[in-house]
């Protein structure tokens, strides 16, 4: 059995094909609660689906309606830094497109290298910079899910980020946009990094969500990707990080997203 097999058994006769997924990042997952007629299956019984064991992530998914829109909720997510095989991170992408999913908003808590994109503030992705030093990709192509060589010119859709950006001034949040810089972690960066990183062009930096970018173009997702900003980047800033800090902040961003993605997804119906 596919994962997709579980995910279809489970929901039954009430199965109805996602528009939309949904990956809940770091301290985001709360919005996964508001789904409505869920089906929810822990990530450990959906085969091939990486286990991630981070504080703050749940590790399931979530099929249902929000906000009258079909979607599927990935609550947390497995990273590169746990040792997971990077092309296990294709597994939870390429089943939300096999649901039969068009898009995917992408969540993550990420450190700013802008001091006006603050602790607790919204940024939509543009663009990335990959340093993660590998590429899900990697390995024998199955030309049935996508091309050997992705282009990448246009991987954050326009028109979705032009929604992102409705729904959070219809909420009145402030929604900064930016470059993504992603690192495999878990060590946060050095000062020195993230001087290189400024002069690279980076507005964010993270240790996720890239993986999925690519893949989730590969398999022909479009994709739209906002950022929880937690804390400014290391040397930016007084605070010294930690994970639990990145988690108490994120909860500041966190409410402010669900608010924004509500409207999102419900302008998806
Ligand atoms: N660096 C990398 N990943 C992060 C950060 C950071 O400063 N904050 C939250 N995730």
């Amino acid at each position: 059995m596919t994962a997709v097999d579980v995910i279809r058994e489970a929901a039954g006769d009430g199965f109805v094909a996602p528009r939309l997924g949904l990956v809940l990042g770091s301290g985001l997952g709360g919005l996964a609660d508001a789904v409505q007629d869920a089906t929810a299956i822990p990530y450990k019984d959906l085969p091939g689906f990486p286990v991630g064991s981070v504080a703050g992530h749940a590790g399931r998914l979530v099929l249902g309606t929000l906000e009258g829109t079909p979607v599927v909720v990935l609550q947390g997510r497995a990273h590169l830094y746990e040792g997971i095989p990077v092309s296990d991170l294709a597994v939870p992408v390429r089943t939300v497109r096999a649901l039969g999913a068009e898009s995917i908003v992408l969540t993550n808590a990420a450190g700013s290298l802008n001091p006006e994109a603050g602790p607790g503030s919204l940024m939509a992705l543009t663009d990335h910079i990959n340093l993660m030093g590998a590429n899900p990709l990697t390995g024998p192509n199955d030309d049935a899910l996508g091309p050997r060589f992705v282009p990448l010119g246009d991987a954050y859709d326009l028109e979705l980020r032009a929604g992102l950006r409705a729904a959070a001034e219809g909420e009145d949040v402030e929604l900064h946009e930016g470059v993504y810089l992603a690192v495999s972690g878990p060590s946060f960066e050095t000062p020195a990094e993230i001087r290189a990183f400024k002069t690279l062009g980076a507005d964010a930096v993270g240790m996720s969500t890239v993986p999925e970018v690519i893949v989730a173009r590969h398999c022909g997702l479009r994709v739209a990707a906002v950022s929880a900003i937690t804390n400014l980047a290391e040397g930016m800033g007084t605070e010294k990080l930690s994970h639990e800090h990145t988690l108490q902040n994120a909860a500041v961003a966190a409410e402010k997203l669900q608010r924004v993605l509500r409207r999102f997804v419900e302008a998806q119906a």
